[in-house]
């Protein structure tokens, strides 16, 4: 992929509010992800990369996927936003973009998805299966009945149950984690046996070390200096601190997790290495995508939202038809 990028060599693969993504027509492994057409707050493809690489990849480390910067010509990036149009995508990029990024695509060979919510996926492919997680709001002491995501899902999403709740993996009880790896996969109604696939990640949950643990990870820096408080506070962009930043830009990340079975059927070892877990003879691999850095420019939107929850009632008020309280 050295030289000029080449627009007929990519095809459309996925979108989500910010970037779209497009795979590579000679190698599915590669994904190139493109800054969407925002008028407001446009956060630039290169200060993402920054970002990442100075802030995120130290906290994160293995778990982020690698990533590589590719500069786009004007006629390269005129060609995507033209094949985006023609495919009646729904989007476009911004075309005044210098840079993309280049990263391994971590769903290549899937060829079935199942889904029923927007914060979980179950991909099949024909050597692995990769469950793909958006956890969001991870809540490590949760004080109210509801936790945040919970109390946002039954008011915004007014979904009228609950799937799962993600910061009861942080659960220093066993049987509440296992109980929620299982709602996971209950919600996900896929049509095979996903039974493995819940032992292990269980097993993961519970046995990796906090700084092993991509959720307690994830939840420690989403909550640095207690900075959810901060948000309902907040008066202009200024008030916003560098740590509600990061935990803002956390809360928003796509876990992927690769169940792989290894070929040595005599292994019976159990140990975290990186972003990698070993069960016997199946291997988890563990990625991050999706950990743009926000602009201080939402302050009003996070205040709001922040605002309207607490008024709503929903973090203490119990609707057991929709699911009992998240308490740890
Ligand atoms: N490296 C990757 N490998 C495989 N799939 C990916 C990869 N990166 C992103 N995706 C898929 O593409 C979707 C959209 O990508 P991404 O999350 O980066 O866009 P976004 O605009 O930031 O989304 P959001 O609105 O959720 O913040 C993801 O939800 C995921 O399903
Ligand atoms: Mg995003
Ligand atoms: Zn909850």
């Amino acid at each position: 992929m050295v030289g000029q990028l080449d627009a007929s060599e990519w095809r459309y693969f996925a979108k989500g509010n910010a970037n779209v993504l497009l795979q590579n027509k000679s190698d599915s492994r590669k994904l190139l992800r493109l800054r969407q057409y925002k008028p407001s707050d446009y956060q630039s493809t290169i200060d993402i990369y920054r970002y990442i690489n100075s802030i995120i990849a130290v906290i994160l480390k293995d778990f982020v996927v690698p990533m590589e910067l590719l500069e786009l010509s004007p006629t390269f990036s005129n060609g995507i936003s033209n094949l985006l149009k023609t495919e009646n995508r729904n989007c476009d990029i911004e075309t005044q973009e210098k840079y993309g990024i280049l990263m391994d695509n971590c769903l290549s060979g899937v060829i079935q998805t199942f889904s029923t919510g927007k914060f979980a996926k179950l991909h099949i492919s024909n050597d692995s299966v990769t469950l793909e997680l958006k956890p969001k709001w991870l809540d490590p002491t949760i004080t109210t009945l509801y936790c945040r995501n919970c109390a946002n899902e039954k008011h915004y999403e007014k979904s009228s149950s609950r799937n799962f709740c993600s910061s009861r993996l942080l659960s220093k009880d066993k049987s509440v984690v296992l109980g929620t790896v299982r709602d996971i996969f209950r919600s996900l109604q896929a049509k095979i046996d996903t039974s493995l696939y819940e032992k292990i990640l269980f097993q993961y949950f519970v046995s990796a070390s906090e700084d092993q643990n991509i959720l307690q990870l994830l939840s420690v820096f989403q909550n640095q200096n207690d900075n959810r408080k901060l948000i309902k506070t907040l008066e202009s962009e200024k008030d916003v601190t560098d740590d509600l930043l990061l935990g803002m830009a956390l809360r928003d990340v796509t876990i992927f997790f690769k169940f792989i079975e290894l070929d040595d059927k005599s292994s019976n070892s159990k140990h975290v290495r990186g972003n990698e877990f070993i069960l016997g003879q199946n291997r988890l691999l563990i990625k991050v995508v999706d950990i743009d850095n926000k602009s201080a420019k939402k302050w009003k939107y996070w205040k709001d939202t922040e605002c309207e929850l607490l008024d709503s009632k929903e973090f203490d008020e119990l609707d057991l038809s929709w699911g009992p309280g998240c308490v740890l």
